[in-house]
């Protein structure tokens, strides 16, 4: 496996690949593997002749009061777990690679950046946009593997692909849970053994709305009051948001469609968890 910390080396070896009309997966990552990261390698492998992973702790997508500094790292250990899964190369740049001086070019994905997590961390789907498009211009994948947890990160990229005509397509891998349901993410590493207990009010308040909407609730109201009563019944928990409302646009909508989209944000103590699901009536 190669680790490539150039954008030029990027390049020729995708130009390369491209010359030998080789298929090319590419999995954008920060990096600090778990078993969500490595489903959408081995999805990646499934389709690609080539892999390629970047592992890049992108600082335009975080606040100034985020946790960029803090953000967990572990590159020997990524090194070891993307070899394990068949990864032909890892694009291990530097911010300074990536942003060179002088750099003021952004992509802005309007609408639908807006509300839920967009409301709370501005700027950051700017952040997250202008870098994905520019590891697509650099790796020239023939497509991208995302993770369903960051559900709004996704439409957002979507939107940005069909948008810009960028040719590349966009794959979703489900979310990938521990055995009590918490949803993977590398922030998980942040939680003391006591908020890790409260973490869980995120899975458990989807099972909630789940039931509700199997049993027949059309109220969004009703969903949203029993999802925020349970998660604030755990303690350490502060609610961001609660959003229910269309899984494409993501408009609060009055009208209760067969699918509905459920999505949560919350800190549990300092560290900000996300989670959703699609209801299902
Ligand atoms: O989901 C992430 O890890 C990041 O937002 C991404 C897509 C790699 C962009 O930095």
């Amino acid at each position: 496996m190669k680790v490539l910390r150039t954008v030029d080396q990027m390049k020729a070896l995708s130009l390369e690949w491209r010359s030998r009309d080789y298929i090319i997966g590419l999995v954008p990552t920060m990096g600090f593997f778990h078993q969500g990261h490595l489903a959408l390698m081995d999805k990646a492998r499934s389709m690609a002749d080539r892999v390629v992973v970047s592992l890049f702790v992108n600082p335009t997508q975080f606040g100034p009061n985020e946790d960029l500094d803090r953000y967990p790292r572990n590159f020997e250990k990524d090194k070891y777990l993307a070899t394990e899964h068949d990864v032909d190369c890892i694009f291990f740049p530097d911010a300074e690679e990536m942003y060179h001086p002088g750099f003021q070019t952004w992509v802005e994905v309007t609408d639908i950046s807006q509300g839920l997590c967009g409301a709370f961390r501005p700027g950051h789907f700017r952040g997250v946009a202008t870098v994905v498009l520019k590891l697509f211009n650099i790796v020239q994948p023939d497509f991208s593997v995302f993770g369903l947890k960051d559900y709004q990160q996704v439409q957002v990229i979507k939107r940005m692909v069909e948008d810009l005509n960028i040719p590349v397509k966009i794959v979703t891998h489900p979310i990938i849970r521990e055995p009590d349901g918490l949803a993977m993410s590398s922030r998980n590493a942040y939680l003391s053994k006591d908020e890790r207990k409260s973490a869980l009010c995120l899975y458990n308040a989807i099972k909630i709305a789940e039931n509700m909407v199997k049993n027949g609730c059309k109220s969004r109201a009703e969903i949203k009051k029993a999802v925020n009563e349970h998660i604030l019944s755990y303690p350490y928990t502060k609610i961001d948001y609660i959003f229910v409302g269309n899984p494409e646009t993501l408009e609060e909508q009055t009208v209760f469609d067969k699918k509905i989209l459920l999505a949560l944000a919350v800190h549990v103590g300092k560290t900000r968890l996300i989670d959703n699901a699609i209801l299902e009536s």
